[in-house]
């Protein structure tokens, strides 16, 4: 009774639900994490220990420690051809979610709509109505590599619209937006004054470089763009929660004066710790990115041999959206059904909006030898369907 209109209309993640489903069985086969199996690399651990035991325990700049937001520059020179100025125009946030949010408070007045690409991560949704905005879907379908269709982010377009999320390489989809894609909707947002919101965690996690651009880095975007990564997914670091924002100066420092009142900075020791990350060896990244190219290799091949499954090879991120509409089923009821039948836990694809019905999404943070046993299990799963509608 005491709680807030506003905060009574957020909805808990269907990721969760399924995952405290599962904490019912003894033996499960996890599929539904959003997280590296890894844990960081040595150098990157030593350097947080490092930085307690040399007193870096205080607070820091709001915006973060300057030798990171230095590193955090020449990496987005590096790789957009952008540059960013480390003193006003990149801030360091506790986790992406952190610049996510504060990027949404700093833009939205009460009203004002958000253009988010269907399927989508939950969080999204979520974190648009908490700052006041109205959450505007559009749908990206399979026969369209899962792109944005420009026609129909025009008609999306209204006055009241601030923002366009987009997220590339795509959680849930794995899929990445072509360049092609991108001039397109950079036109629309010029065209039409719309910010651009980038949320690039996974841009770590990319099977080709050559398939990928930011948005950023195309010609008058740097003004409109908010570029959001993180150190969770590129470098295993979820729980160190160091994510940042990059953009123009006025948001940044908007973002800046607002996590002064939220949570005045990011933790510094683990602040020490993504400047190693970026400062050292990148080995144990490329790594972490070798297996998880062979995991998915194995993954879509396997899913190719189940009747009735498809799945489009993801270009990033470490998750399979598996096409399950031949089945006949919903994706609740797939979802459901094997986790009691098989004790296989996955995502329905309607937690990431109604436009993922017709889908799960597989996880492959996970050993090999999970994702062999997981997939057997699938693969039962879907034949004894199959014979059962058969008799
Ligand atoms: C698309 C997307 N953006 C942002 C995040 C949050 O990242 P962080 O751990 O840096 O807050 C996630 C986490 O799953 C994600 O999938």
């Amino acid at each position: 009774m005491y709680l807030s209109e506003n905060s009574k209309e957020i909805q808990a993640s269907k990721i969760r639900k399924m995952f405290n489903k599962s904490l019912k069985y003894d033996k499960v086969i996890n599929f539904t994490l959003g997280e590296p199996d890894f844990t960081a690399s040595q150098n990157v651990v030593e350097a947080g220990c490092q930085a307690i035991m040399n007193g870096n325990t205080k607070y820091s700049e709001n915006a973060g420690i300057l030798p990171l937001r230095q590193e955090i520059s020449k990496i987005l020179l590096k790789e957009y051809e952008v540059y960013y100025n480390p003193k006003n125009e990149i801030t360091v946030t506790v986790g992406a979610m952190g610049a996510l949010y504060l990027t949404l408070k700093s833009i939205l007045n009460p009203g004002d709509e958000v253009i988010i690409c269907e399927p989508f991560w939950t969080n999204y949704l979520q974190q648009v109505k908490m700052c006041g905005g109205v959450p505007v879907l559009i749908s990206c379908k399979e026969e369209n590599d899962f792109m944005l269709n420009l026609q129909d982010l025009e008609n999306a377009i209204t006055k009241k619209t601030k923002a366009i999320l987009l997220n590339s390489p795509n959680n849930p989809t794995g899929s990445v937006l072509n360049l092609e894609n991108l001039k397109g909707i950079a036109q629309i947002a010029q065209k039409n004054k719309v910010i651009v919101i980038s949320d690039e965690v996974y841009k770590g996690i990319l099977y080709d470089d050559k398939d990928y651009s930011s948005i950023a880095s195309l010609e008058g975007m740097k003004e409109r763009t908010i570029v959001i990564n993180s150190f969770s997914k590129e470098y295993a670091m979820t729980g160190w929660r160091i994510g940042y924002a990059a953009g123009p100066e006025e948001i940044i420092a908007n973002i800046t004066k607002l996590q002064e009142n939220v949570s005045a900075c990011a933790a510094m020791p683990c602040q020490y710790a993504a400047l190693e990350a970026l400062r050292g060896s990148q080995d144990f990244k490329k790594f972490m990115l070798n297996q998880y190219r062979q995991r998915r290799d194995r993954i879509i091949k396997r899913i190719r041999e189940i009747p009735r499954l498809s799945c489009k090879s993801p270009k990033g991120t470490f998750y399979a959206f598996v096409n399950i509409k031949e089945l006949g089923i919903t994706s609740d009821e797939f979802a459901d059904k094997l986790l009691e039948s098989k004790q296989v836990v996955v995502v329905p694809g309607t937690a990431f909006g109604d436009g993922g019905e017709g889908y799960v999404r597989i996880s492959y943070a996970t050993s090999m030898e999970m994702i062999e046993r997981g997939l057997e299990l699938i693969e039962e799963f879907v034949r004894e369907m199959i014979e059962r509608e058969n008799k």
